[in-house]
């Protein structure tokens, strides 16, 4: 990787870490990107961040938002509205749950989610109760870098050092199977942050339906599902997704809640929307939800400049074209377990693998110590950044974290590749990554020893 890339601290990039080399990636086509050495990469998570869904280098998208840019690049939302924003509200509404019926444009995950909550708020202060401010969600997740969307996950070690800047609200343990593997423990953790902070005190229950990073390809049991709803029907607080990752296809649905025994009320979704060729999010938003301001205030002004701006919503629905007309929801629906059985049956004697995961293209491999297959790994061996390190040698990006000292996940890795990734291209991808494992368990056994 050496000639390809950059030393952080030799460039004028603030850059996330400061003691990493950087790829500078120059090209891309399809489900590989090229470095600046001519060092080509299978992009095993969609951009690296799971955005570019559809693959790099597609001229159609392109094209579509070079045309909307040439008619009209940019007009506010506020005062002004413009075809694209009308017509992908529109087509969202439909491919979304029933029930959704409206839609606020954004321009990333951590402000649909940030507007998610000030929705969820704004909502119950105009029918009377305002009261209602706190967020219940789980402690094992990320909803962006912002303060509110930090503010919402229960993890110390995401939080610091901004923690005087974030409000308090209650969360849960995830359901896996070493914390709770039948979704009682959750619901009774519920229970108890109901009762502490008062069920009338509770705006929201905030989530992914499918973990992405935090936990990859994580979603608690059923039991969970219908519990919280029957809660939600009981205490009258709303159920908010973060659908940033799942939506718009990643899981082999439109959206997640798809798969799920509940509709959401408020939908929060950004990266596939725009595939990596436009900045934009969205929140999708229940009409029960409209209908407190159509029948309240009628007013909720918050938003940012680009919200709705025709260049981006014409890639948005240039996406959504694509994504019908190559039928790739069907297609990730119908690969994915598959995916997920070539993955899992390329690890499975590698010890140091505990489970590996996978709802469509979203899949998670969570590694454990090999001495008794159940505790996390010792963090100072650092096998995530070793994994991602050894991947990028082998020529393929993947994406692992080591949270382990939040206490409830350990190293794991994330596998996502863009939808339209050709079938030898996949597999290319599961032998490159099986063989990263492979190395780095074969230095952690010695290191163990
Ligand atoms: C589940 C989830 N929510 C929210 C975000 C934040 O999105 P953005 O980086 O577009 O603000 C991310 C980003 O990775 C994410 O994975």
């Amino acid at each position: 990787m050496a000639e390809g890339a950059i030393a952080a601290d030799a460039t004028r990039v603030f850059p996330l870490e400061l003691d990493r080399r950087y790829p500078v990636v120059v090209k891309g086509d399809g489900a590989w990107v090229e470095d600046s050495a001519g060092k080509r990469y299978l992009d095993a998570m969609s951009g690296g961040s799971m955005a570019a869904t559809l693959g790099h280098g597609r001229r159609d998208i392109i094209a579509a938002g070079a045309r909307q840019a040439a008619r009209l690049a940019y007009v506010h939302n506020e005062r002004l509205t413009n075809p694209p924003r009308e017509q992908l509200a529109a087509q969202l509404v439909e491919i979304a749950p029933p029930g959704l019926s409206r839609v606020r444009f954004v321009t990333g995950g951590a402000e649909a989610n940030e507007m998610a909550i000030q929705i969820a708020r704004a909502y119950h202060v105009e029918r009377g109760e305002s009261k209602r401010w706190q967020v219940i969600s789980p402690a094992q997740a990320y909803h962006g870098p912002t303060m509110a969307t930090l503010g919402l996950t229960g993890r110390p070690g995401l939080q610091a050092p901004f923690g005087p800047y974030l409000p308090r609200h209650g969360h849960i343990p995830p359901s896996t199977w070493r914390f709770d593997p039948t979704g009682q423990a959750a619901l009774d953790a519920l229970d108890k942050v109901l009762e502490e902070v008062g069920p009338e005190n509770v705006s929201a229950y905030f989530c992914e339906p499918i973990t992405a990073a935090a936990l990859p390809a994580y979603s608690p049991p059923d039991r969970f599902w219908r519990g919280l709803a029957e809660r939600r029907e009981r205490h009258g607080f709303l159920v908010c997704f973060d659908e940033v990752v799942t939506g718009v296809g990643r899981t082999g649905q439109w959206f997640a809640a798809q798969k799920l025994p509940l509709v959401p009320d408020l939908i929060a979704t950004a990266k596939g929307l725009g595939a990596g060729y436009a900045a934009i999010g969205a929140v999708l938003c229940a009409d029960a939800v409209y209908q407190a301001f159509a029948a309240g205030s009628r007013r909720f002004t918050l938003g940012h400049t680009w919200d709705g701006a025709p260049m981006s919503c014409a890639v948005g629905l240039k996406v959504l074209d694509v994504i019908r007309s190559e039928r790739l929801i069907e297609r990730v629906r119908k690969i994915g377990p598959g995916l997920r059985d070539q993955l899992a049956h390329a690890l499975q004697d590698v010890a140091m693998v505990r489970e590996v995961r996978g709802h469509g293209f979203l899949l998670g491999i969570e590694y454990v110590d090999p001495r008794d297959g159940r505790s996390f790994l010792p963090p100072e061996l650092g096998v995530a950044r070793r994994i991602d390190l050894t991947a990028m040698e082998m020529g393929v990006i993947v994406y692992s974290t080591m949270p382990t000292r939040d206490g409830f996940a350990g190293d794991q890795t994330l596998f996502a590749p863009p939808f339209t990734t050709p079938e030898t291209d996949l597999s290319e991808m599961v032998e490159r990554v099986a063989a990263t494992v492979r190395a780095v368990a074969a230095w952690v056994e010695s290191r163990l020893r």
